[in-house]
């Protein structure tokens, strides 16, 4: 379903992602790790068409992003490092506009919409402005535009980070039930969680890919996969 095949990226002198490859099927939540500066959020942009690989190709449903933009949307959702929202829209009408760019008519989206508000509990703040909610909050409607479609794939890079215990723990629960029928990619820095919601780890490191193994093969060793694969050397 979600397919990188030989992405790189190079900005300018720095080689971010080299040679990267793997894929994600139906039913599988990838756990995607990497020390900070390693290339993830770079390979998720790749992925998703935001930016252009400098060489490989990135694969949505067997249909490259690069060349299908707009159908390639239509198949995923993305809820990127820093969250663009439009500020000065409502919940409601920013997730409205969301879903009628990937393809929905206005018959199928007023439900859609709703749905999307229910699955992240932002009902109560659907007509506020996005600009004066609270991070988490804000957080949640990036999550809700991810959805509003009801894609087959999902890619979350860092999808817990800023949340309070209670809304990480429902953000975790909704991965899982998702993860049953999406292909989802999800970064973290947060093992606990790559061990509670992922089927699969793959690790980079300096935009290389170092580890791709089923959870069960790293299971209570991640840590010491994690430093020993990774650490800066003395
Ligand atoms: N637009 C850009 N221009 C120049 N360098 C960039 C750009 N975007 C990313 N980089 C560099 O590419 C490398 C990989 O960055 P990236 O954001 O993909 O890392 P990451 O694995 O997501 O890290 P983190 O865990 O901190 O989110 C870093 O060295 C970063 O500085
Ligand atoms: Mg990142």
């Amino acid at each position: 379903m979600l397919k990188a095949q030989s992405l790189t990226k190079s900005f300018g002198s720095r080689l971010a992602v080299n040679d990267i490859s793997f894929d994600v099927k139906p039913g599988e939540v990838l756990g995607f790790l990497g020390p900070n500066g390693a290339g993830k959020s770079t390979t998720m942009r790749m992925m998703t068409g935001f930016i252009a690989p400098t060489s490989g190709h990135a694969f949505i449903d067997e249909l490259d992003v690069a060349l299908h933009p707009v159908e390639a949307r239509r198949r995923f959702g993305y809820l990127p490092e820093n969250a663009p929202l439009y500020q000065e829209m409502t919940v409601e009408s920013f997730l409205s506009f969301c879903a009628e760019t990937r393809g929905l008519v206005k018959t199928e989206y007023k439900k859609a919409v709703d749905n999307a508000l229910e699955l992240c509990q932002l009902q109560g703040v659907r007509r506020q402005v996005i600009g004066t909610l609270s991070k988490g909050y804000s957080h949640r409607a990036c999550f809700a535009q991810a959805l509003v479609h009801n894609p087959p794939a999902l890619l979350l890079d860092e999808p817990t980070d800023g949340l309070d215990p209670n809304q990480k723990y429902e953000m975790r629960r909704m991965i899982k039930e998702m993860g049953r029928e999406k292909a989802i990619l999800i970064s973290t820095h947060l093992l606990d969680e790559v061990e509670d919601i992922c089927t699969r780890v793959v690790i980079i490191d300096k935009g290389r890919l170092v580890m791709d193994k089923p959870i069960a093969d790293v299971k209570g060793h991640l840590f010491e996969i994690f430093r020993k694969l990774t650490a800066v050397q003395a």
